[in-house]
C-alpha cells in the first residue's frame, strides 16, 4: 500500500504515514501473525475489527486517560489520501504523534504464557511471590503490572525499580496506575460479554506533555482472548480469535519459520468470523454498521 504521505514504519500489522507535523496515520492492514510469522492469507476485516475494537476501548475508557485517536473517518484525511487505496476505509486511526514511552505497560489477571513458565518455575510471577497451588490459566488474586522492555528485538521484563529507572518515578507510577484501571474495567466489561482478557500490553505516550493512551487497546492482537464458556484452569484455553489457524499449523509439520504454510480457505473464513464475533460481543455492536464493511 503506498499512500501520498510521508511513510514512517511498517511493523508486522500496521503501516504507520506522516501527517504534516503532529499527527500520525496507522492504517491496519488484514495480516495476521501466527507463532511470530506472518501469513499469506489476509484475514478479511481483521484491520477493520482491530480498529473498531480500539476505538470502541478508547471511548469507553476516556474518563481513565486521553488517547492518541483523533478520528476514525477518512472524511478527516485529505482527499488524496482516501483517493489512493479504496479499502481504506475503518482501518484508519488519524493519531496524536506522542513521545512513547519506553516500556510497555503489561498487565496480567490471569496466569498464562511466560507467567505459567516462570510460575512453574519458581513459584513467582515477574519476580513477585504468588499464592501455591495456582493452576494453569487460573484467575490471578488481583490483576498485576509485569512491564516490558520496549524492543526491535526481544522484549524483556523488567521489575518496577527498572521501570523507574527508564521513565522516571512519577510517570512510571502513573502508567501502573493507569494500565491496571484500564484493564480491570476493560476486562470487567468484556467478562460479562463472553470474553476473558487473560493479560493485555498498553502502550503510553507524551503528548504535550500530558500522557494519554497510543496504539491499540485491549485487541485480540495485543491480548489474550478466551471464550469464557471454555476457560477451565488446568489448561490452556483456546484463543478466541486465532485458535482455527493454531490448530491447523500445528496438525502440519511445519517448523515455524517463514515461509509460512498457504492456509486453506476454510480456516481462513473461520478466522475472520472469530474476530468478527469478538468485536460485536465486546461491544453489543454490530459490524455491518461499521466503515468499510457493508
Ligand atoms: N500516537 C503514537 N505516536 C507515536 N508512536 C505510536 C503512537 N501509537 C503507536 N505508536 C507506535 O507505533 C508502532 C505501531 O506499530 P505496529 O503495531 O505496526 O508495529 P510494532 O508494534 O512495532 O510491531 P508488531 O508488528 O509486532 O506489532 C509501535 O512502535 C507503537 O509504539
Ligand atoms: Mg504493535
Amino acid at each position: 500500500m503506498a499512500l501520498p504521505l510521508p511513510h514512517v514504519y511498517s511493523g508486522k500489522v500496521r503501516d504507520i504515514y506522516a501527517v504534516g507535523d503532529d499527527q500520525l496515520l496507522m492504517v491496519t492492514s488484514d495480516r495476521l501473525s501466527a507463532f511470530d510469522v506472518v501469513m499469506a492469507e489476509p484475514i478479511l476485516h481483521k484491520g477493520r475489527v482491530l480498529t473498531a475494537i480500539s476505538a470502541f476501548w478508547f471511548e469507553q475508557l476516556a474518563d481513565v486517560v486521553g488517547s492518541h485517536l483523533v478520528s476514525t473517518d477518512l472524511a478527516d484525511l485529505p482527499p488524496e489520501v482516501g483517493a489512493a487505496d479504496d479499502d481504506l476505509a475503518g482501518r484508519i486511526m488519524l493519531c496524536r504523534k506522542a513521545e512513547m514511552l519506553s516500556i510497555e505497560c503489561i498487565v496480567r489477571g490471569y496466569l498464562s504464557g511466560s507467567a505459567w513458565k516462570e510460575y512453574t518455575a519458581s513459584g513467582t510471577m515477574h519476580g513477585q511471590a504468588l499464592p501455591a497451588g495456582l493452576q494453569e490459566s487460573d484467575q490471578l488474586p488481583e490483576p498485576v503490572f509485569t512491564p516490558s522492555t520496549k524492543s526491535d528485538v526481544h522484549d524483556e521484563n523488567i521489575s518496577f525499580a527498572q521501570a523507574i529507572d527508564l521513565v522516571g518515578e512519577e510517570l512510571a507510577t502513573r502508567a501502573r496506575d493507569v494500565s491496571l484501571e484500564l484493564y480491570t474495567r476493560g476486562a470487567a466489561i468484556a467478562r460479562e460479554r463472553g470474553i476473558i482478557i487473560a493479560d493485555t500490553k498498553f502502550e503510553l505516550g507524551l503528548v504535550d506533555g500530558e500522557l494519554v493512551l497510543c496504539d491499540e487497546v485491549m485487541t485480540p492482537d495485543s491480548s489474550r482472548f478466551w471464550p469464557v464458556d471454555e476457560w477451565k484452569p488446568g489448561a490452556t484455553p483456546p484463543s478466541f480469535d486465532k485458535q482455527p489457524v493454531r490448530d491447523y499449523l500445528e496438525s502440519l509439520d511445519w517448523d515455524k519459520n517463514p515461509p509460512p504454510p498457504p492456509l486453506p480457505t476454510e480456516v481462513v473464513t473461520a478466522t475472520s468470523a472469530r474476530y468478527i464475533d469478538a468485536y460485536e460481543r465486546i461491544t453489543r455492536r454490530s459490524f455491518s454498521a461499521w466503515p468499510g464493511v457493508a
